[in-house]
């Protein structure tokens, strides 16, 4: 998606050969405009797949899901990192481990949001070691519902997620793939935009 990798040539910041930093449009600034563009793109992607509900992760997934959801007339649902008050009802958990941070957080959902019979898509906006989209996927699996696929802003294809993914079956759409951020450049990997296969990014 040419909007987003020109996003992400003029403003993101190579912070080290693993870390590219998104700040000013979406981890912390965020830039309306292109989350719109985002949520139009996996709308058409995955236009024949009859999604009923869209699956995200606080907090940076949130607004290109809620973007996509708009353009499919669905509901979105973020899954939580910390327990919240209200949430009493029963709830589907997965356990997700960040390599990054190095440490592993219960994700859930309630179990009333996504029920069997759904067609799920599930949005995040990174793509790394695919811990995160993982634990979407199996909180999914619990409650009986259809993966239709992973949509991913920014993959990481050099780092394990994407294949991961993939050999699970699970069909992955990412919007900018990046082959490598050594030397303090974004190099780009050719765009995902598959059913089912996996061009390679290295
Ligand atoms: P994984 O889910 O693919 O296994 O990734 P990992 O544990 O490595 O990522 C932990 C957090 O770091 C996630 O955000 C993820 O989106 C983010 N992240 C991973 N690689 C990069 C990167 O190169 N640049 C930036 N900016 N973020 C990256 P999070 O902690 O869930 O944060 P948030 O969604 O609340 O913003």
């Amino acid at each position: 998606m040419d909007l987003l990798k020109q996003k992400i040539e003029t403003e993101g910041i190579v912070l080290s050969e693993d870390v590219l930093k998104v700040d000013s449009f979406i981890n912390h600034q965020m830039d309306p405009n292109l989350m719109k563009a985002i949520g139009v793109e996996f709308a058409e992607r995955f236009k024949e797949d009859k999604i009923t509900k869209i699956l995200t992760i606080e907090s940076s997934g949130i607004a290109p899901a809620i973007m996509a959801g708009l353009e499919l007339n669905v509901p979105v649902i973020f899954a939580r990192k910390r327990k919240s008050l209200t949430l009493t009802d029963d709830l589907y958990t997965s356990t997700v481990y960040s390599f990054t941070k190095q440490e592993s957080n219960n994700i859930t959902i309630s179990k009333q949001f996504i029920t069997e019979g759904d067609n799920v898509l599930i949005i995040d906006d990174f793509l790394a070691n695919g811990q995160a989209a993982i634990g979407l996927a199996d909180l999914v699996e619990q409650a009986k519902a259809n993966i239709s696929g992973i949509g991913i802003l920014i993959e990481k294809s050099f780092q394990p997620g994407a294949e991961d993914i993939i050999s699970k079956g699970y069909r992955l759409e990412s919007l900018a793939r990046i082959a490598s951020l050594k030397h303090g450049k974004v190099q780009f990997a050719k765009e995902h935009h598959q059913e089912n296969s996996y061009s390679g990014g290295r």
